[in-house]
């Protein structure tokens, strides 16, 4: 049987119309609730406050390096002498074990060449949670093992990182991760 019913000359009946009034107050109804739902998931300021951290970066001499706190997870951030950074810069991609920057920062798939793991040349900052089995590597306190490389060594199954965070010898199969980082001030970075 057809459900819609016509008048002789061709216009919906007043039942149509009560019909078509309940599906629009469905649809309407529908939109109401999406609403509240999508507002819910805005994160609001103490949320993002928590998923940032500002980081007062003058204080850390030329070869010294600091650990921070960036949602629950440490964060090395090391002042490189110029002789690191040419250390770290004149390392070829060849000697890589992992040829990815895994950069925040930057695009998917950069090449993991010195550049492309930093803001600045002096200032080294990864996320320091070893990418074999999630240790945290030793060698940003003074006097800890900085590893084969001069940068990062993590003891628990022995993997090597170098001045940029890299991974070169040992089980652990990528280079430190990047966070997302930006500069406030020459002295204040903010991370997340
Ligand atoms: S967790 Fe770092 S080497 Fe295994």
């Amino acid at each position: 049987m057809n459900a819609t019913t016509e008048t002789k000359d061709g216009e919906p009946t007043r039942r149509d119309f009560i019909h078509l009034l309940a599906s629009s107050a469905v649809a309407v109804g529908a939109a109401g609730a999406v609403w509240p739902l999508v507002a819910q998931m805005n994160p609001d300021a103490s949320v993002l406050a928590l998923s940032t951290k500002e980081v007062d970066i003058s204080a850390i001499a030329v070869g010294q390096a600091i650990k921070v706190i960036w949602q629950g997870k440490p964060v090395f951030i090391r002042h490189r002498t110029p002789e690191e950074v040419v250390e770290a810069e004149k390392t070829p991609l060849s000697a890589l074990k992992d040829d990815e920057a895994r950069n925040a920062n930057i695009g998917d798939k950069a090449a993991a060449d010195d550049s492309n793991r930093r803001l600045k040349p002096e200032w080294m900052i990864v996320v320091g949670v070893c990418t074999h089995l999630g240790c945290v590597p030793l060698g940003t306190d003074r006097g800890e093992s900085r590893g084969d490389f001069n940068g990062w060594f993590c003891p628990c199954h022995g993997s090597h990182y170098d001045l940029a965070g890299r991974i070169r010898k040992g089980p652990a199969p990528e280079n430190l991760k990047v966070p997302p980082y930006a500069f406030v001030t020459d002295t204040v970075i903010k991370i997340g």
